[in-house]
Protein backbone atom coordinates (compact mmCIF):
# COMPACT_ATOMS: atom_id res chain seq x y z
CA UNK A 1 0.00 0.00 0.00
CA UNK A 2 2.27 2.45 1.01
CA UNK A 3 5.04 1.41 -1.21
CA UNK A 4 2.47 1.73 -4.54
CA UNK A 5 1.69 5.42 -2.67
CA UNK A 6 5.48 6.35 -2.97
CA UNK A 7 5.48 5.06 -6.32
CA UNK A 8 2.59 7.00 -7.19
CA UNK A 9 4.24 10.24 -5.93
CA UNK A 10 7.34 9.34 -7.46
CA UNK A 11 6.26 8.99 -11.37
CA UNK A 12 3.66 12.05 -10.45
CA UNK A 13 6.60 14.42 -9.51
CA UNK A 14 8.85 12.94 -12.26
CA UNK A 15 6.41 13.70 -14.85
CA UNK A 16 5.22 16.74 -13.94
CA UNK A 17 8.81 18.58 -12.79
CA UNK A 18 9.49 20.91 -15.61
CA UNK A 19 6.28 22.15 -15.25
CA UNK A 20 7.31 23.11 -11.71
CA UNK A 21 10.68 24.61 -12.93
CA UNK A 22 9.34 26.55 -15.41
CA UNK A 23 6.54 28.09 -13.15
CA UNK A 24 9.14 28.73 -10.38
CA UNK A 25 12.32 29.95 -12.17
CA UNK A 26 10.36 33.69 -12.78
CA UNK A 27 10.57 34.00 -9.43
CA UNK A 28 14.01 34.15 -9.30
CA UNK A 29 14.90 35.43 -12.55
CA UNK A 30 12.07 37.32 -13.70
CA UNK A 31 12.22 40.93 -14.07
CA UNK A 32 12.13 43.60 -16.48
CA UNK A 33 9.56 44.66 -19.38
CA UNK A 34 6.00 43.30 -18.61
CA UNK A 35 5.31 40.95 -21.52
CA UNK A 36 1.85 42.91 -22.14
CA UNK A 37 4.07 46.03 -22.66
CA UNK A 38 2.00 48.11 -19.80
CA UNK A 39 -1.24 48.41 -22.19
CA UNK A 40 -4.38 47.66 -20.58
CA UNK A 41 -7.48 45.80 -21.89
CA UNK A 42 -11.02 46.93 -22.84
CA UNK A 43 -11.73 47.04 -19.28
CA UNK A 44 -9.36 49.48 -18.59
CA UNK A 45 -7.48 46.99 -16.29
CA UNK A 46 -4.07 45.44 -16.96
CA UNK A 47 -3.87 42.82 -19.90
CA UNK A 48 -1.77 40.73 -17.78
CA UNK A 49 -0.68 43.06 -15.13
CA UNK A 50 3.20 43.82 -14.42
CA UNK A 51 3.97 40.71 -12.59
CA UNK A 52 4.55 38.48 -15.97
CA UNK A 53 7.63 39.26 -17.40
CA UNK A 54 9.53 38.58 -20.98
CA UNK A 55 12.42 37.65 -19.36
CA UNK A 56 10.57 35.54 -16.88
CA UNK A 57 8.67 33.52 -19.34
CA UNK A 58 11.99 33.10 -21.35
CA UNK A 59 13.53 31.78 -18.18
CA UNK A 60 10.96 29.92 -17.18
CA UNK A 61 11.09 28.13 -21.29
CA UNK A 62 14.46 27.26 -20.87
CA UNK A 63 14.97 26.11 -17.48
CA UNK A 64 11.74 23.47 -17.73
CA UNK A 65 13.26 22.57 -20.92
CA UNK A 66 16.67 21.50 -19.17
CA UNK A 67 14.93 19.57 -16.77
CA UNK A 68 13.09 17.59 -20.08
CA UNK A 69 16.91 17.19 -21.31
CA UNK A 70 18.26 16.04 -18.16
CA UNK A 71 15.80 13.85 -17.54
CA UNK A 72 15.89 12.48 -21.31
CA UNK A 73 19.67 11.83 -20.48
CA UNK A 74 18.87 9.36 -17.43
CA UNK A 75 16.41 7.83 -18.91
CA UNK A 76 18.31 6.75 -21.91
CA UNK A 77 14.79 8.67 -23.86
CA UNK A 78 16.44 12.24 -25.14
CA UNK A 79 14.16 12.88 -27.69
CA UNK A 80 11.16 12.33 -25.86
CA UNK A 81 11.96 13.92 -22.49
CA UNK A 82 13.31 17.15 -24.13
CA UNK A 83 10.12 17.60 -26.30
CA UNK A 84 7.68 16.75 -23.44
CA UNK A 85 9.76 18.89 -21.55
CA UNK A 86 9.61 22.06 -23.37
CA UNK A 87 5.51 21.09 -24.00
CA UNK A 88 5.26 21.16 -20.67
CA UNK A 89 7.12 23.91 -19.39
CA UNK A 90 5.36 26.13 -22.38
CA UNK A 91 1.94 24.72 -21.05
CA UNK A 92 2.71 25.73 -17.80
CA UNK A 93 3.73 29.61 -18.72
CA UNK A 94 0.92 29.59 -21.01
CA UNK A 95 -1.27 28.86 -18.48
CA UNK A 96 0.46 31.31 -15.71
CA UNK A 97 -0.51 34.09 -18.09
CA UNK A 98 -3.98 32.84 -18.68
CA UNK A 99 -4.46 32.73 -14.79
CA UNK A 100 -3.17 36.10 -14.52
CA UNK A 101 -5.45 37.59 -17.47
CA UNK A 102 -8.66 35.73 -16.02
CA UNK A 103 -7.69 37.87 -12.23
CA UNK A 104 -7.16 41.37 -14.06
CA UNK A 105 -10.30 40.59 -15.83
CA UNK A 106 -12.14 39.63 -11.78
CA UNK A 107 -10.41 43.12 -11.20
CA UNK A 108 -7.95 41.13 -8.53
CA UNK A 109 -4.77 42.88 -8.29
CA UNK A 110 -0.88 41.67 -9.58
CA UNK A 111 -0.33 39.20 -6.70
CA UNK A 112 -3.84 38.90 -5.74
CA UNK A 113 -4.67 35.45 -4.53
CA UNK A 114 -7.37 33.75 -7.11
CA UNK A 115 -7.36 29.56 -5.00
CA UNK A 116 -7.73 27.06 -7.60
CA UNK A 117 -6.17 29.52 -10.25
CA UNK A 118 -2.90 30.31 -8.88
CA UNK A 119 -2.21 26.53 -7.59
CA UNK A 120 -3.34 24.80 -10.28
CA UNK A 121 -4.03 26.65 -13.83
CA UNK A 122 -0.51 25.96 -14.82
CA UNK A 123 -0.67 22.40 -14.13
CA UNK A 124 -3.52 21.64 -16.82
CA UNK A 125 -1.89 24.05 -19.29
CA UNK A 126 0.92 22.03 -19.01
CA UNK A 127 -0.80 18.33 -19.31
CA UNK A 128 -3.20 20.05 -21.86
CA UNK A 129 -0.08 21.28 -24.25
CA UNK A 130 1.76 17.25 -23.54
CA UNK A 131 -1.32 14.93 -24.22
CA UNK A 132 -1.06 15.47 -28.05
CA UNK A 133 2.63 13.60 -26.97
CA UNK A 134 2.21 11.65 -24.00
CA UNK A 135 -0.05 11.79 -20.62
CA UNK A 136 0.87 9.73 -17.89
CA UNK A 137 -1.94 7.53 -16.20
CA UNK A 138 -5.09 8.56 -14.96
CA UNK A 139 -3.95 7.77 -11.18
CA UNK A 140 -1.03 10.05 -12.04
CA UNK A 141 -2.90 12.69 -13.31
CA UNK A 142 -5.04 12.27 -10.10
CA UNK A 143 -2.14 12.30 -8.24
CA UNK A 144 -0.40 15.50 -9.76
CA UNK A 145 -3.50 17.26 -9.56
CA UNK A 146 -3.72 16.31 -5.78
CA UNK A 147 -0.18 17.14 -4.56
CA UNK A 148 0.39 20.16 -6.99
CA UNK A 149 -1.59 22.53 -4.53
CA UNK A 150 0.52 22.14 -1.05
CA UNK A 151 3.35 21.80 -2.98
CA UNK A 152 2.95 25.24 -4.52
CA UNK A 153 1.67 27.09 -1.18
CA UNK A 154 5.07 25.18 0.31
CA UNK A 155 7.42 26.87 -2.36
CA UNK A 156 5.50 30.29 -2.28
CA UNK A 157 6.00 30.13 1.90
CA UNK A 158 9.45 29.25 0.99
CA UNK A 159 9.55 32.10 -1.65
CA UNK A 160 8.38 34.75 0.38
CA UNK A 161 10.45 33.82 3.59
CA UNK A 162 13.67 33.86 1.51
CA UNK A 163 12.87 37.22 0.41
CA UNK A 164 11.83 36.24 -3.20
CA UNK A 165 8.45 37.25 -3.24
CA UNK A 166 6.52 39.94 -1.48
CA UNK A 167 3.44 37.78 -0.86
CA UNK A 168 3.47 34.56 0.96
CA UNK A 169 1.34 32.43 -0.94
N1 LIG B 1 7.24 36.31 -12.96
C1 LIG B 1 7.78 36.92 -14.09
N2 LIG B 1 7.37 36.55 -15.34
C2 LIG B 1 6.43 35.59 -15.50
C3 LIG B 1 5.85 34.98 -14.39
C4 LIG B 1 6.28 35.37 -13.12
O1 LIG B 1 8.66 37.78 -13.98
N3 LIG B 1 6.06 35.24 -16.76
C5 LIG B 1 7.75 36.71 -11.63
C6 LIG B 1 7.17 38.06 -11.17
O2 LIG B 1 8.17 38.73 -10.43
C7 LIG B 1 6.02 37.63 -10.27
C8 LIG B 1 6.60 36.38 -9.61
O3 LIG B 1 7.38 35.76 -10.64
O4 LIG B 1 5.66 38.62 -9.34
C9 LIG B 1 5.56 35.42 -9.06
O5 LIG B 1 4.75 34.93 -10.09
P1 LIG B 1 3.17 34.88 -9.96
O6 LIG B 1 2.76 34.52 -8.58
O7 LIG B 1 2.68 34.03 -11.07
O8 LIG B 1 2.78 36.42 -10.28
P2 LIG B 1 2.03 37.49 -9.43
O9 LIG B 1 2.98 38.60 -9.14
O10 LIG B 1 1.32 36.86 -8.31
O11 LIG B 1 0.99 38.11 -10.46
P3 LIG B 1 -0.46 37.55 -10.87
O12 LIG B 1 -1.43 38.15 -9.90
O13 LIG B 1 -0.64 38.06 -12.25
O14 LIG B 1 -0.42 36.05 -10.80
MG1 LIG C 1 0.95 35.03 -7.53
Amino acid sequence: MLNEFLQLLGAAIWFILPAYVANAAPVVLGRGAPIDGGRRFTDGRPILGAGKTIRGFLAGLIAGSVVGVLQGAAAGQPCTYAMLGLLLALGALVGDLFGSFIKRRLNIPRGGAAPGLDQLGFIVFALLFASPLMLPSWEVILTILIITPPIHLTTNFASYKLGLKSKPY
